[in-house]
């Protein structure tokens, strides 16, 4: 009897469903494998640690947003608490293993990984230098453009 009991134990805390996988959440995340019911997979959309796409939030740190795994679990079930994505999960639930899953993911993404910024400064430097070519180079090539104009209205006022 207590062999049994300790032999169920054993196999609670290797369940699947309690603890994530960190490793199958990422390859869960990115594609590399199936959700079972053909669910979309998440890159398509979000970006964590620098790859994926840019539709919805980056999930790096979404870990630590949604408060830990128990956070997380409440947003993803029963087709998931967002807008965008309830079209295409309420017809493919996300079961509470995958979920659990990519909870280990984000918690050790949340720890590990980099965020990208929506607006990198980059962005704005090229941007702005951008700008600033663009109003030389039209001053060059259109500058001399109202001074004629206006050179040829004070000459015809003269007569
Ligand atoms: C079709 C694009 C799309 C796909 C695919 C998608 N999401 Fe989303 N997700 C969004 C958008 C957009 C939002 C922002 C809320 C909204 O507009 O619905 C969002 C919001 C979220 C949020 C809340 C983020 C925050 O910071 O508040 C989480 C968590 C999330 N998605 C997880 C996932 C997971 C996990 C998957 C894969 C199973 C996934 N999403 C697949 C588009 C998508």
């Amino acid at each position: 009897m207590k062999y049994l009991l300790t032999f169920l134990l054993f196999l609670i805390s290797i369940s699947p469903s309690l603890a994530g996988d960190p490793q199958t959440g990422k390859k869960l995340f990115f594609g590399e494998i199936r959700f079972s019911n053909g669910g979309l997979q998440c890159m398509a959309c979000h970006k964590v640690d620098g790859s994926g796409g840019t539709l919805g939030p980056d999930l790096t740190k979404v870990f630590t947003r949604y408060g830990g795994a128990e956070g997380i679990k409440a947003v993803l079930q029963g087709g998931t608490a967002f807008p965008t994505m309830t079209p295409i999960y309420r017809e493919a639930n996300l079961t509470d293993e995958e979920i659990s899953h990519l909870a280990a993911f984000f918690e050790k993404m949340a720890q590990e990984g980099e965020e990208t910024g929506r607006f990198p400064a980059g962005l704005f430097i090229f941007a702005f230098g951008g700008f600033l070519g663009l109003l030389f180079v039209s001053q060059a090539v259109w500058g001399g453009r109202l001074k004629s104009v206006r050179r040829k209205l004070v000459e015809s006022s003269k007569y």
